[in-house]
């Protein structure tokens, strides 16, 4: 993944930055930094517990062999990383493979029992996934999941096929799990929800579908071991990037993808950022469109509308699939002059021509991440890239980015509205 910086219509000073980034990597080095007790990530891809990994393959085997549906229960970082990742290589129609599909972070009612109605028809196991063990939306849908799963197929085969990502020693799920001898999985204390996907969080459901986890991880690996003591690395000059644009009115970053099943992962950078940068009334407000889909609706406003935002695109340059436009020889549709050509080279016009319709006459600054192509070494490098670079542009708006204290208004309003003892 290459960063391009040609298009940002903006002459960004990185020298004067150096020292503060200098100063703001060695305390992730050195583990010194604000919430250095959620820095666990940060070594992760060398020092993950490689005797877990190995029972999350061994797990992921068994899943494959005993069920067709795995059923995701989280919501947050404990469900979009999965989810991202899935969607980028599988696709959104997957032939193959054990289906995955994911609950627990919606308390829509419809949505709930659509998902349990198609699920009364499936040999289906659970991954349950709490940090905390106690989300309301995800405790509920596991209630929903155990219960449907007990009436299909008894308590013991029932509890054989619950799968448990949490904490270590703390919490409801814990607790629940040990009683149950539920399968376990660790999510450590020292790392946090959404920068938990290259964790058991993200690699159970992610070898369940099928993707190797081993190029994921060396993916990761890879972007750690290329940046640690590297500032002049693309993650620092995004997070730079990102800095200068805030501190010049550009109140909002806005994903763009090209590629519908990749639009999950603009979802998990939201989270990202949203949840890490946006506190003491600071931070960017990250967005996202998927293009060209969304050129007919938000494009005109990218185009012309009130000049706060500016655009970071992910542009896969190899897809994993294309197709040919077949010749017709009424040619009614008027489309002949296309016969013959890819999806692909069409993709790459229309990214081409809106980036030159943005930046050269919406004058809206544009940065493009040029990714080779999508598997699953590529993911691990951007999951960590991101993290890390996400973390260094909190540090640099003085903000910590681990914690997410907002987060816990609306609960204590929803818990007292719900008559939940002690709210
Ligand atoms: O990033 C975070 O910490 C949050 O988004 C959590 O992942 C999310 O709230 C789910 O929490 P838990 O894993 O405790 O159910």
């Amino acid at each position: 993944m290459k960063l391009n910086t040609k298009h940002l219509l903006n002459e960004i000073d990185f020298n004067a930055y150096k020292e503060s980034v200098s100063a703001i990597n060695e305390s992730i080095n050195n583990m010194t930094g604000r919430g250095n007790d959620y820095l666990g990530w940060a070594d992760w891809p060398e020092n993950y517990d490689k005797d877990e990994f190995a029972l999350i393959k061994k797990t992921a085997a068994h899943i494959q062999k005993h069920y067709d549906t795995l059923v995701v229960t989280g919501i947050g970082g404990s469900y979009l990383g999965a989810r991202a990742a899935i969607e980028a290589i599988k696709g959104l129609l997957p032939q193959t493979g054990v289906e995955i599909i994911f609950l627990g972070h919606t308390f829509s009612p419809t949505h709930t029992k659509q998902t349990l109605d198609y699920l009364k028809h499936k040999n289906f196991a659970i991954n349950v996934i709490s940090k905390s063990g106690t989300t309301t939306e995800t405790s509920i849908a596991f209630r929903l999941l155990k219960k449907l799963l007990i009436e299909k197929v008894g308590v013991t085969k029932a509890n054989q096929a619950i799968f448990a990502t949490t904490d270590p020693s703390g919490g409801a799920l814990r607790k629940l799990s040990t009683i149950n001898q539920y399968t376990t999985f660790t999510l450590p204390p020292n790392i946090g929800g959404r920068y938990s996907v290259l964790t058991a969080v993200g690699l159970l459901p992610l070898a369940v579908a099928g993707l190797n986890i081993d190029a994921l991880m060396e993916g990761a690996k890879k972007a750690r071991l290329e940046s640690i003591n590297n500032i002049d690395h693309d993650l620092y000059k995004y997070a730079i990037i990102r800095d200068y644009m805030y501190r010049h009115n550009y109140k909002s970053e806005l994903y763009v993808v090209y590629e519908p099943q990749f639009a999950m992962f603009n979802e998990w950078l939201k989270q990202l950022y949203g949840e890490s940068e946006g506190k003491e009334k600071k931070g960017l407000f990250p967005t996202s469109v998927s293009f060209s889909t969304d050129l007919h609706s938000l494009g005109q406003f990218i185009q012309e509308g009130s000049p706060i935002l500016f655009e970071t695109i992910l542009y896969v340059n190899e897809p994993l699939e294309d197709v040919i436009i077949p010749s017709e020889k009424e040619n009614l549709d008027e489309l002949n002059y296309l016969a013959g050509q890819t999806l692909s080279h069409v993709n790459r016009q229309a990214f081409l021509g809106t980036l030159s319709a943005h930046v050269n006459e919406g004058k809206v600054p544009n940065i493009i991440f040029e990714i080779e192509k999508l598997d699953e070494k590529t993911l691990g490098y951007m999951f960590y890239f991101f993290m890390r670079s996400c973390a260094i542009s909190a540090y640099l708006l003085d903000i910590n980015p681990f914690n997410q204290p907002g987060v816990e208004v609306y609960k204590k309003n929803m818990f007292a509205l719900l008559g939940k003892p002690g709210y």
